[in-house]
């Protein structure tokens, strides 16, 4: 396809994060270029930690403000003047449609948005599931305004294939991902080992049968008593304990397949903290946190190996949020130099690894190569499924 740099708004609100990106791009399928200009969010993080949890209802509320406050950050250095003509009234009708359930985004629009010049953009990529519908249909609803408002197309993306995808925003510009490849998708609703023949050629080879590896770090988190999301607050409470104090299973460790199951594990961490008082709990924190990481990553790493193995792959990446763990990037790093010698691995930085549209828009770009098309018109998110905050 052609070969002209273009580019790329990113929108991302599947969970609780307002993100917006812009990205510059060039290049076909086997030699992409990618340039981060820009990669903005606004956090729902102190809202939702007073319930525990992400509540969609006020994950939805929170995109519908923050969403164009976050763009015109994301649009500062395009300089975009004030168009001299009023937007067209007509135009404005079929926003105001498109917005029915959002007026107050619509209202945000109108006076902030609709009045600029039309940015340089060559495609508007928005996640449109997997994640909470009513998150995600606030994101795609103002996607499609944007995509309507200034006539650019607009493509629908899978956010783990934006998660695997991002990678290629760190490596040597022009070059690729090593094909066939591995990876190993870990976040607050997805743990799945991935085997990439070729971009959208995707094998899923396994994945958890309960909970997501990142929730079972948030629902041990909450019951050690930190902050909500759990993760990264047990890694570094992890890095003051002893992970061998505690003898935790490795569930499916054995099972001759590659699914992983982190109900078990969290249950009888659960349990150990009912055989104890509040003040043992308080005294061992930091030692159960790191046997319950130790026992977690195991899973991971040894069954990502085994994988790669069989498959016989020439790369292994490491995607979603918990990839911002440096534990599970460093035993994963070394586990591939002892036992893949001459397999690339490929891991992205903390801020591109936990959700944001940086990793939307790069994906949309192989998508646009690929020939992909969609419409603002009869655009949809996915139904989206509601998260089990049950403990
Ligand atoms: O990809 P992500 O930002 O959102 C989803 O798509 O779910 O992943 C969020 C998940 C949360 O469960 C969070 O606790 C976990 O990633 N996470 C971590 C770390 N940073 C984020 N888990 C373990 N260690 C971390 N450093
Ligand atoms: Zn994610």
């Amino acid at each position: 396809m052609e070969d002209k740099k273009i580019k790329i708004l990113g929108i991302e609100t599947s969970c609780d994060d307002t993100a917006v990106a812009l990205i510059e791009a060039e290049g076909d399928l086997n030699s992409p270029k990618f340039y981060l200009l820009k990669n903005e969010l606004s956090s729902q993080i102190k809202m939702h930690a007073e319930y525990g949890g992400v509540v969609p209802g006020l994950a939805k509320r929170a995109h519908s403000k923050n969403l164009v406050p976050v763009l015109k950050k994301v649009l500062e250095d395009e300089n975009l003047k004030k168009d001299k003509e009023s937007p067209s009234k007509e135009k404005l009708r079929t926003i105001e449609t498109l917005l029915e359930r959002e007026p107050e985004l619509f209202e945000d629009f109108k006076k902030n948005i609709a009045p600029l010049e039309k940015p340089d953009l060559g495609l508007i990529a928005v996640t449109q599931g997997p994640g909470l519908g009513p998150a995600l249909w606030v994101g795609v609803n103002f996607a499609r305004t944007l995509s309507a408002w200034w006539d650019i197309p607009i493509l629908g993306i899978d956010h783990m294939e934006g998660h695997v995808a991002v990678n290629l925003l760190q490596i040597e510009k022009g070059s690729n991902i090593e094909f066939p490849a591995l990876a190993l998708a870990v976040s607050g609703g997805h743990t799945q080992l991935i085997f990439i023949k070729d971009w959208f050629d995707y094998e899923l080879v396994g994945e958890t049968l309960d909970d997501a590896v990142g929730e079972a770090f948030d629902k041990i988190g909450r019951l050690l008593g930190l902050p909500f999301p759990g993760g990264p607050h047990i890694e570094k409470l992890a890095k003051s304990g002893d992970e061998k104090a505690f003898k935790f299973p490795r569930p499916m460790l054995s099972s001759g397949n590659y699914n992983f199951s982190f109900s078990g594990l969290k249950t009888a961490v659960l349990y150990k903290t009912k055989e104890m008082s509040e003040e043992e709990i308080e005294e061992n924190k930091a030692d159960i946190a790191a046997s319950f990481q130790a026992a977690a990553l195991e899973t991971l790493i040894t069954k990502t190996i085994s994988a790669a193995k069989e498959y016989n792959v020439d790369s292994v990446l490491l995607a979603g949020g918990v990839a911002a763990n440096k534990e599970l990037q460093k035993g994963l790093g070394q586990n591939i130099k002892k036992e893949l010698s001459g397999t690339r691995f490929y891991l992205p930085s903390i801020k591109l690894a936990t959700d944001n549209a940086a990793m939307i828009a790069t994906a949309g770009y192989l998508r646009y190569l690929h020939g992909e098309k969609s419409d603002w018109k009869t655009m949809e998110a996915e139904s989206g499924k509601v998260i089990n905050e049950e403990f």
